[in-house]
């Protein structure tokens, strides 16, 4: 018998010189898997432009085509989707696998409890661990049959579709997956299906509901949808996402000289938090060619190397930066003077436990990280990282890339360890680095 070898791959990110140039970024991740799901369930077809064809969407898609939806790629980020209607699903002949995935497992899974057939969502070790619960317990509410591991908190997930009756929830948490899982399960309920949040999370779901034709109601943080709405087939484009934006705009606020302008990146306000943060550090962004693009604005943003100084995080702020505090901690690392991050617990049920991803990996480069149980506490070091050491990047693609960006500004190289899956979010981050100038390379070893 072959004996097996393992091999470990590695990316190793090397210090530079200045970052220059424009780059146009990858299309949005929250906004690409509601562009299908709501393709999918239209009347009629949907032509989908840029949509981000990383690892997360690609499973979306693949869910939709084993229920008998008819994707098709016909240019580079451009998929027509042959909508089914919203009853025009057919039952999956196996697990649906969504990956790495939280966004399509709970807004599936939201969507299956009200189909008249049976699925099971499962995902990777990450997914598998992130919980359920918070989509389980309502959909229940509304009369859904779904279980799951420990107490039908974790994946798999086995769902026997069934009807269901719209409620009103008020979620204790401020979370998209929560409101659009619900949302969904609504357009198949009995009635109405309100949806109240202690802040407002992002919104893409109420806007692209109303770009295929559904009345929702929306005041202030409730928002509601009546069963049995339609949906008619849309073509739209996809925004370049911030979240992917934020690695080369840390990037570039930290390397010296640099200048990079990052084309057509949405700025939807349930977004920017990362943006206001940066521009209270003292960040030179500028937003250039302000646009409106399928009921999302977008911007192309202006980024020079800045001296950053630490500040106090405003709690209202979290929710709208939710996805960005890995790399907003290294930007803070380098500061001047102390950043506090508090209320975002939200942090520890991501793809990782970030705040413990964050101090572990950026502290082995030379950073001061105090976790907190809700967030963390940053002595800022102007002179900026020394770099140098090896880092885990624990399957979360935000990790990885965040210790990357350490890496392009330090003063020795840093090294990547671990799944980095950043095909999930970022495909071709490597190489848009490069064209501004960033040295990242991949490694194998035996
Ligand atoms: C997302 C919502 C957020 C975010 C995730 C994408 C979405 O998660 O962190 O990356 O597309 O709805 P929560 O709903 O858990 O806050």
């Amino acid at each position: 018998m072959m004996e097996m070898i393992p091999v470990k791959s590695m990316l190793i990110a090397h210090p530079g010189g200045p970052l220059r140039g424009e780059i146009e970024l990858p299309g949005d991740k929250s906004i690409s898997h509601r562009a299908v799901i709501f393709g999918a369930l239209a009347d009629g077809e949907s032509v989908i432009h840029h949509l981000l064809e990383g690892e997360d969407v690609l499973r979306t898609v693949a869910a939709f085509q084993a229920m008998g939806v008819a994707a098709r790629r016909t240019d580079a980020g451009v998929w027509h989707l042959r909508g089914v209607g919203l009853e025009g699903l057919s039952e999956p002949e196996d697990v649906l696998d969504m990956g790495n995935s939280g966004t399509g497992m709970r807004l599936l899974a939201g969507l299956l409890a009200g189909q008249p057939f049976f699925s099971v969502l499962t995902g990777d070790e990450s997914l598998r661990s992130r919980p359920m619960g918070r989509v389980a317990i309502p959909l229940a509410r509304m009369g859904a049959r779904i279980l799951g591991r420990n107490q039908n908190r974790y994946a798999p997930l086995a769902i026997q579709g069934t009807e269901l009756t719209g409620i009103e929830y008020v979620s204790p948490v401020a979370s998209a997956q929560v409101k659009t899982a619900l949302l969904l399960a609504g357009l198949n309920a009995a009635g109405r299906t309100v949806v109240s949040e202690p802040a407002l999370s992002r919104d893409h779901t109420e806007r692209m509901l109303a770009a295929y034709g559904v009345g929702l109601e929306r005041h202030g943080l409730t928002v509601a949808v009546t069963g049995g709405a339609r949906l008619r087939g849309v073509a739209l484009t996809v925004p370049g996402d911030i979240s992917s934006a934020a690695f080369p705009m840390v990037a570039a606020l930290l390397v010296p000289d640099s200048d990079v302008t990052l084309r057509g990146v949405g700025i939807n306000p349930t977004r920017t938090g990362l943006l206001d943060l940066l521009l209270m550090m003292g960040a030179d962004i500028t937003l250039e060619n302000q646009r409106d693009d399928g009921g999302e604005p977008v911007a192309d943003l202006r980024v020079r190397h800045s001296r950053l100084h630490g500040i106090q995080v405003p709690p209202e702020v979290v929710p709208r930066a939710i996805d960005e505090f890995p790399v907003f901690a290294l930007a803070a690392a380098c500061a001047v003077g102390e950043t506090v991050v508090t209320g975002a617990e939200e942090l520890r049920v991501k793809e990782s436990d970030r705040i413990q991803a964050i101090a572990q990996g950026l502290g082995r480069q030379g950073a001061d990280i105090e976790e907190l149980p809700d967030g963390m506490r940053i002595r800022g070091n102007p002179g900026g990282l020394a770099g140098g050491a090896r880092a885990e990047a624990y399957g979360d693609h935000r990790i990885a890339m965040t210790l990357m960006v350490a890496g392009l500004a330090a003063r020795r190289a840093v090294t990547v360890t671990g799944r980095a899956n950043v095909e999930t979010s970022f495909p071709g981050f490597g190489t848009t680095m490069a064209t501004l100038g960033g040295r990242i390379e991949q490694r194998t070893e035996e």
